[in-house]
């Protein structure tokens, strides 16, 4: 079937969030560095940015750092920064031919500021694009980004003035404001590859009626078919946001 079967279907997810995973394990299967399973994924992440915008998903967030991956050795911290920073740089013609946005979410005065000045400028000259938008998570935590905006929302409730804007309201719709983008629906799908079964922190709060889909396969094998029959199988979940659906 080919993707545009998906499309047609009014069930599209609007956010599918993916948890990006299975590189460093796609590698030892081939006796390679475990940089050259993030080589591998990066060249996934396109066909699968892709892919997503030809089905026309509306939000794309990839899992791209976490602020516990700085556990990792100095060499392949440094190797995933850098090819960040070369997928930001070199495919500014592919987000233009396809109208992708560029976004972030994470922890921005944490980044190296070379990878941070590169993101800087691909929010700039994407910002105007209108097909899907792509966030990238990186040094991203979802404790962290909850611990960052209570930071900011106390500040607001006990100086209003200094924003400008009203003291906000202790709401949970209150809260949300002061996530890294508010304006964007919470992830209807969530996908994880290379079959663990956990969210190492994605999302936490954005997630808490997303649909989760794992795949055994590592994401350097992932192809456009497995993001259809993700999108295929989240069709047929019945969601019921706690509530009853009548027969
Ligand atoms: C995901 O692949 C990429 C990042 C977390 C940066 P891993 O590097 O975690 O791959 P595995 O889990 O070791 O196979
Ligand atoms: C989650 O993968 C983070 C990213 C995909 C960027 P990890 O490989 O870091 O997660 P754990 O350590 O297995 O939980
Ligand atoms: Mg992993």
């Amino acid at each position: 079937m080919p993707l545009q079967s998906a499309i047609d279907n009014p069930g599209i997810p609007a956010h599918i969030g993916i948890i990006m995973d299975g590189n460093g394990r796609w590698a030892r299967k081939r006796n390679q560095n475990r940089t050259q399973g993030h080589l591998e994924g990066l060249k996934t992440a396109k066909r699968i940015v892709k892919a997503a915008s030809d089905m026309g998903i509306a939000y794309l967030t990839l899992y791209v750092f976490s602020t516990e991956n700085w556990k990792r050795a100095a060499e392949e911290v440094g190797f995933i920064m850098g090819l960040v920073k070369r997928y930001l740089i070199e495919e500014m013609d592919f987000y233009r031919q396809n109208g992708i946005r560029i976004r972030y979410t994470g922890d921005f005065a944490g980044l190296p500021e070379d990878i941070g000045g590169e993101i800087q400028k691909a929010l700039e000259n994407t910002k105007a694009f209108p097909g899907l938008q792509v966030i990238l998570a990186l040094n991203y935590g979802g404790r962290d980004e909850i611990r960052r905006a209570v930071g900011r929302f106390i500040q607001d409730r006990r100086e209003p003035e200094l924003s400008g804007a009203e003291a906000p309201a202790i709401t949970e719709g209150g809260i949300s404001q002061y996530l890294d983008n508010p304006d964007i629906p919470d992830p209807d799908l969530i996908i994880r590859t290379a079959g663990e079964f956990r969210t190492s922190n994605f999302l936490l709060w954005e997630a808490a009626y997303s649909e989760y889909y794992i795949s055994d396969i590592l994401w350097p094998d992932w192809t456009e078919e497995d993001l259809r029959l993700a999108v295929l199988d989240f069709q047929k979940r019945e969601r019921r946001f706690g509530g009853i659906i009548k027969p």
